[in-house]
C-alpha cells in the first residue's frame, strides 16, 4: 500500500517568504537606487506618485498629467499600445523618468475567464488557484498590466453578500491556502518576470462580515476574532511575498479600514513586515467623508497617509491637499517619503525602469489552448455533485436522449460570473454547445430553455419546455444566477432561485422524467426543494470560459466530480449567519429538537427544551462545509496519530487508510479538524487545518499523512496573545465538517 505524505501547507507557505529573489525583502541594491530618486524628487513628484487615476480615454489629457508627474499608477487601461504610449510619455517625457503602474482587475482570468474563486476553493486544490492566476497574469501582462487587484480573500460566511463570489469561502485556513496559491500565481518567480502581474490581497480587512450581508455595511469585528478569523489570510499573502495590499471600503467598530492605523501600521508593517505598497478602495479614502470619519478632503487625506496608505485611488485628495497639510505639519514630509518608498519599490522590483514597454505581440498567447485546458480542468475540479439519487450520474449509454432546459445552458456571458471586464462571451462554451459536440452523434439533444435569463417572470415557454423534456430519457436543467445577481454591491435577502425558475423545475419533475440540476451561481443559493424534485444536483458556481465542456465530462462520466462546499449551504436565509466554524453556545442544539410543524398544540412553555435552533429550520444547514459527492465512494479507516500527548513545539502526524471502494476512479478531498475542548475563550467547534486531494482506482487503497505542527494550534487567546493553550483537543480526518469518527489528544505544557 503506498504512503502519501503532505508536506504540511503552513511549512510550504513560511519556506515561500524565505526564498530570497532578486528584489526580494531587503535588496540593497533596489534601496540604494529608491534613495538615489527619492532624493532628486519634488513634493509635486512624490505626490504624484500616490495618486492612481482609472483612465478615461484621453490619452492627450492623460499624457499631460503624466509628463507633469502627477500620476503614479493607472488602472482600467488595457490596450497594449495606448498602454505603451502613455509609458512612453512617463518614460521619456516626464522630468524623472518614473514609469506608471498599470493596473486591472484580473480576479479570475484576464481573456481566457476561469472559475469563480468561490469555484475555484470548491477544487480545494491550491494548484487550480495557483495555475488560474498565473495564466491570468501572462494574458493580462501581454496587455500591459503589471499589477491586479486580486486576490479577494475576505472571509465570508454570509451568501446574501454578492461578493462571497469573489473569494474562497467561510474558512479561515482554506482561504488562506488558495489566496497564498493566487499570490504565487499572479507573482511567478520573481516579480521582474515581465509575465509577472503584482498581486493585491485585498479588501483589508473584514469587508466580508458587512452587517446583514449588505455590502459596504459596517463591520463589528472585534480585535480578538479579527485575528482568529479575517487577518490569518492575508498574512498568509503576505508571507507568500504578495506585492500590495488594499484597504477596505468598510468601517470596523467605528474606523474605515482606509483610516486604520492599527491593521495598517501596527499590523501590516510592525507584526508581518511588509514592505510593500497599500493603496486604497475605489475613492474609499474620500468616502471617509460619507463614513463621517472626515470632515473634509483635507482631513481625508491627513488621516489616510498618517494611518499608512500609500497610495490613494481615483479621489485625488492626496494630490490636492498633502502640500497644505505638509506646511500646517499635519503631515510629515517623512510620511510622503516612506510611502514613495513602497511605491518605488515595488516598481523596481517589478523592472519597470528597465523594462517599462510591453511587447505588443505578446497578445497572441491570449485563449491559448493551454490556458482553455487548464481553466477546463479548474471547472472540472470546481463542480460540486451534491446529489445523485440511484446513480443516474454519469449518464450512461442507455440515455438515448436528453432535454437540455434553463436559462443557463446556453448563457455565453452569464455563464462567466461576475468581475469579467476583458473576458470575450463569444469565446464561451456553453453546456449546450459542449453537449451536443460531446454525444450529439449518439444522444438526441432537445433543447429547450423555458426561461430567456435567470430573473425571466414569464412562464409561457415552461409547458413548452417541459412538453419537450417529457419525450427524452433524461432532463438536463441548467439553472442559477445571471452573472449581474453576485458580486460587488450585488446584495440578496431572497437566496431563493429567481424568476421562474422554482416553477420551471417543478414543471420538468412533474414529467416524471429524472430531473439532473445544474447550478451556475455565485453563491450558496436556498436550494432545497429543487433538491428534491431532482434526481442529482452538480453545482457549478459560474464555471467559465470552459464550463461547458467541464459540465459535458462531468455528466458522461468522462471526469468525475471531486468539488467540495468552500461555504455552508442555508437551508432558508434565515439561517444566516451559518457556519461550521461556530462556537458551541451553552446550549447547543441537539438536533432532536421537535421542529414546527411537530410541535403539539398548548405546548408547555419550556416542554421544547432550551437549546439553540430554529424552530422552523432546525439547527444544520442545507448543506454542510466541505461536502461534496463522487460518482464512486470512499472509506475512512485506521486513524492513527504520532502520539496522544504532544508538546507545543511537537509535529502530530496524523496517518489513515483512504479506499475507493465503489466502481469509478475518483478524488477525494480528505480534511482534517480540530476542536480545542477548553480555553482562556471559546473556542470553535471546528477548524479546518489541512486538506488533501486523494485519486484512487476502484479498490485502491492509500494510507494517507497529515502532518501538523502543533504550534498552529495557535489562537489569540484572553490576554491577547497568540499562543496554543495546553489542554484536550479533538481531531477528526473527514469527508466534510460534518463527519468523522472522533480522536481525542492532549497538548502539555
Ligand atoms: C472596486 C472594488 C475593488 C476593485 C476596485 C478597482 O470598487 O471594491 O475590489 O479592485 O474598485 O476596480
Amino acid at each position: 500500500m503506498k504512503t502519501f505524505n503532505i508536506l504540511s501547507i503552513g511549512l510550504l507557505l513560511s519556506l515561500v517568504s524565505c526564498t530570497q529573489v532578486p528584489g526580494g525583502k531587503g535588496d540593497s541594491a533596489i534601496e540604494q537606487k529608491i534613495e538615489a530618486l527619492l532624493s532628486k524628487m519634488t513634493l509635486e513628484e512624490k505626490l504624484g506618485q500616490m495618486n492612481q487615476i482609472s483612465s478615461y480615454g484621453n490619452i492627450e489629457d492623460m499624457s499631460g498629467l503624466i509628463k507633469k508627474g502627477e500620476v503614479g499608477s493607472i488602472l482600467n487601461e488595457v490596450d497594449p499600445v495606448r498602454v505603451n504610449a502613455l509609458q512612453r510619455v512617463a518614460v521619456e517625457e516626464s522630468r524623472l523618468g518614473i514609469p506608471v503602474l498599470m493596473a486591472r482587475d484580473v480576479i479570475h482570468g484576464f481573456k481566457t475567464i476561469f472559475p469563480i474563486p468561490l469555484g475555484q476553493a470548491a477544487s480545494f486544490n491550491p494548484q487550480v488557484a495557483e495555475e488560474g492566476a498565473r495564466v491570468a497574469a501572462i494574458e493580462a501582462s501581454a496587455a500591459g498590466i503589471r499589477w491586479t487587484f486580486a486576490p479577494m480573500i475576505d472571509v465570508a460566511r454570509d451568501p446574501r453578500w454578492g461578493r462571497i463570489a469573489e473569494g474562497c469561502g467561510e474558512d479561515t485556513y482554506l482561504t488562506s491556502v488558495m489566496g497564498a496559491a493566487m499570490v504565487k500565481g499572479f507573482q511567478s518567480d520573481s516579480l521582474s518576470d515581465p509575465t509577472a502581474v503584482a498581486a493585491c490581497p485585498k479588501h483589508f480587512v473584514g469587508y466580508g462580515a458587512a452587517e446583514g450581508g449588505r455590502d459596504y455595511n459596517s463591520t463589528f469585528i472585534p480585535e480578538r476574532r479579527l485575528r482568529n478569523v479575517y487577518l490569518p489570510p492575508f498574512e498568509a499573502a503576505a508571507k507568500a511575498g504578495a506585492a500590495t495590499f488594499m484597504t477596505s471600503f468598510n468601517d470596523n467598530d467605528g474606523v474605515p479600514s482606509t483610516g486604520n492605523t492599527f491593521i495598517l501600521k501596527d499590523v501590516l508593517r510592525k507584526e508581518w513586515g511588509f514592505d510593500g505598497l497599500v493603496v486604497t478602495d475605489w475613492a474609499s479614502a474620500s468616502e471617509m467623508m460619507s463614513h463621517g470619519f472626515a470632515a473634509d478632503p483635507k482631513e481625508v487625506a491627513m488621516k489616510a497617509v498618517n494611518a499608512g496608505v500609500d497610495m490613494e485611488m481615483v479621489s485625488y485628495t492626496f494630490v490636492r491637499e498633502l502640500p497644505a497639510l505638509l506646511k500646517e505639519g499635519k503631515v510629515k514630509e517623512a510620511a510622503i517619503d516612506e510611502a514613495v518608498r513602497n511605491i518605488l519599490r515595488i516598481k523596481f522590483r517589478l523592472g519597470l525602469f528597465d523594462n517599462p514597454y510591453v511587447d505588443e505581440k505578446r497578445m497572441e498567447v491570449l485563449y491559448a489552448p493551454s490556458h482553455l485546458e487548464a481553466a477546463k480542468r479548474a471547472a472540472v475540479e470546481s463542480a460540486i455533485l451534491l446529489k445523485n439519487a440511484e446513480g443516474i450520474l454519469p449518464l450512461s449509454a442507455s440515455v438515448k436522449s436528453v432535454a437540455v432546459v434553463g436559462p443557463m445552458a446556453s448563457a455565453p456571458y452569464d455563464q462567466l460570473g461576475t468581475w469579467v471586464f476583458d473576458g470575450d462571451k463569444t469565446k464561451t462554451v456553453t453546456p449546450l454547445t459542449a453537449i451536443r459536440e460531446l454525444v450529439g452523434d449518439r444522444v438526441q439533444v432537445i433543447y429547450e430553455p423555458g426561461l430567456a435569463y435567470s430573473r425571466d417572470k414569464d412562464q409561457s415557454g415552461v409547458a413548452k419546455a417541459a412538453t419537450a423534456a417529457a419525450r427524452a430519457d433524461v432532463i438536463l436543467a441548467f439553472v442559477g444566477e445571471e452573472a449581474i445577481l453576485s458580486g460587488e454591491a450585488h446584495c440578496l435577502a431572497d437566496l431563493n432561485l429567481q424568476g421562474a425558475q422554482r416553477e420551471l423545475i417543478a414543471a420538468l419533475a412533474k414529467t416524471g422524467k429524472p430531473v439532473v440540476t445544474v447550478v451556475m451561481a455565485g453563491r450558496p443559493l436556498t436550494i432545497g426543494e429543487e433538491v428534491e424534485r431532482s434526481a442529482a444536483v452538480l453545482y457549478a458556481f459560474h464555471p467559465g470560459t470552459m464550463g461547458g465542456p467541464a459540465l459535458a465530462d462531468l455528466l458522461w462520466g468522462k471526469a468525475v466530480p471531486s468539488g467540495k462546499t468552500p461555504v455552508t449551504f442555508p437551508k432558508m436565509v434565515g439561517q444566516i449567519p451559518v457556519y461550521y466554524a461556530h462556537n458551541n453556545t451553552g446550549r447547543p442544539a441537539t438536533r432532536n429538537e421537535v421542529l414546527l410543524n411537530d410541535i403539539p398544540l398548548e405546548a408547555g412553555q419550556t416542554s421544547l427544551g432550551c437549546t439553540s435552533f430554529y424552530m422552523d429550520a432546525g439547527f444544520d444547514p442545507l448543506y454542510p462545509f466541505g461536502y461534496g459527492l463522487s460518482y464512486t465512494t470512499f472509506e475512512y479507516s485506521n486513524v492513527k496519530l504520532s502520539s496522544s500527548t504532544l508538546k507545543k513545539d511537537d509535529v502530530l502526524t496524523v496517518t489513515f487508510d483512504l479506499e475507493n471502494t465503489g466502481s469509478y476512479e475518483g478524488t477525494e478531498v480528505a480534511q482534517l479538524y480540530v476542536r480545542d475542548k477548553v480555553g482562556s475563550v471559546t473556542r470553535p467547534v471546528k477548524e479546518l487545518k489541512r486538506f488533501t486531494r486523494v485519486t484512487l482506482r476502484p479498490g485502491e487503497k492509500k494510507t494517507v499523512t497529515f502532518e501538523l505542527p502543533i504550534s498552529e494550534l495557535a489562537f489569540w487567546n484572553i490576554d491577547r496573545v497568540k499562543t496554543v493553550e495546553p489542554g484536550d483537543f479533538l481531531l477528526w480526518v473527514a469527508p466534510d465538517s460534518q463527519s468523522g469518527e472522533e480522536m481525542a489528544f492532549e497538548v502539555i505544557g
